[in-house]
């Protein structure tokens, strides 16, 4: 039997990406986004959904650049202060201790202390009501050299924080089986 729950904005899981901008001061900021993701191939971007209230949204809108930062499980409390706290009237990043860097393509910070960063530049922002999905198109992506295995980024390396229904937060579970791989035995 279904259970109908009403047209939530549901999907399950939902990331919990660090957004870092400057503010309309120059101030590096970053708040947390749960409503976001990869949105294109070519070119690669990035969209992130940021309610017009938030103090975020006037600093990417000026500087037409913001980065994703992917956070460890091991960062769900800076994760969930940058969440609960505008940093219109205070240095969430300093208070957190987590390190703003310039990034040298785009007009926004990136966090030091998160194993992977999408720096992106703002290609397109739709209004949907009561957020704005700001679209990003990826200029580069930065991960510290620990989480990679071949090159490439190793998911259980970066061991990411993942954010579920009623305002929970989860770690990864163990690998289950080979994407492009597994379904072809039922060809
Ligand atoms: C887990 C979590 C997910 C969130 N996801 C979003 C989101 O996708 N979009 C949004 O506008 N706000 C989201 N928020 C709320 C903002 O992060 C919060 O309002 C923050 O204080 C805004 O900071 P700012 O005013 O410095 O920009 C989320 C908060 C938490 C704790």
């Amino acid at each position: 039997m279904k259970v109908s729950l009403g047209p939530l904005p549901l999907a399950i899981p939902l990331p919990a990406f660090l957004v870092a901008s400057y503010d309309t001061d120059g101030k590096p900021n970053a708040m947390t986004a749960a409503w976001g993701g990869v949105l294109c191939a070519e070119p690669p971007c990035l969209g992130v959904a940021v309610r017009q209230s938030r103090w975020t949204h006037a600093g990417i809108l000026k500087h037409g650049a913001f980065t994703v930062n992917i956070p460890k499980a091991g960062q769900a409390k800076e994760a969930d202060f940058l969440g609960m706290y505008s940093g219109k009237n205070r240095d969430k990043l300093a208070q957190a201790s987590l390190t703003p860097v310039k990034s040298e393509l785009v007009d926004a910070p990136y966090i030091e202390e998160c194993p992977v960063q999408v720096e992106c530049k703002l290609e397109k922002t739709v209004e949907l009501g009561s957020h704005t999905l700001f679209v990003g198109q990826v200029m580069d992506v930065k991960a510290n050299a620990h989480v990679l295995t071949g090159g490439e980024i190793d998911v259980s390396k970066v061991d990411p924080l993942i954010y579920g229904p009623n305002n929970l937060y989860y770690q990864l579970g163990p690998f289950v089986a080979k994407a492009f791989s597994v379904g072809k035995a039922l060809k």
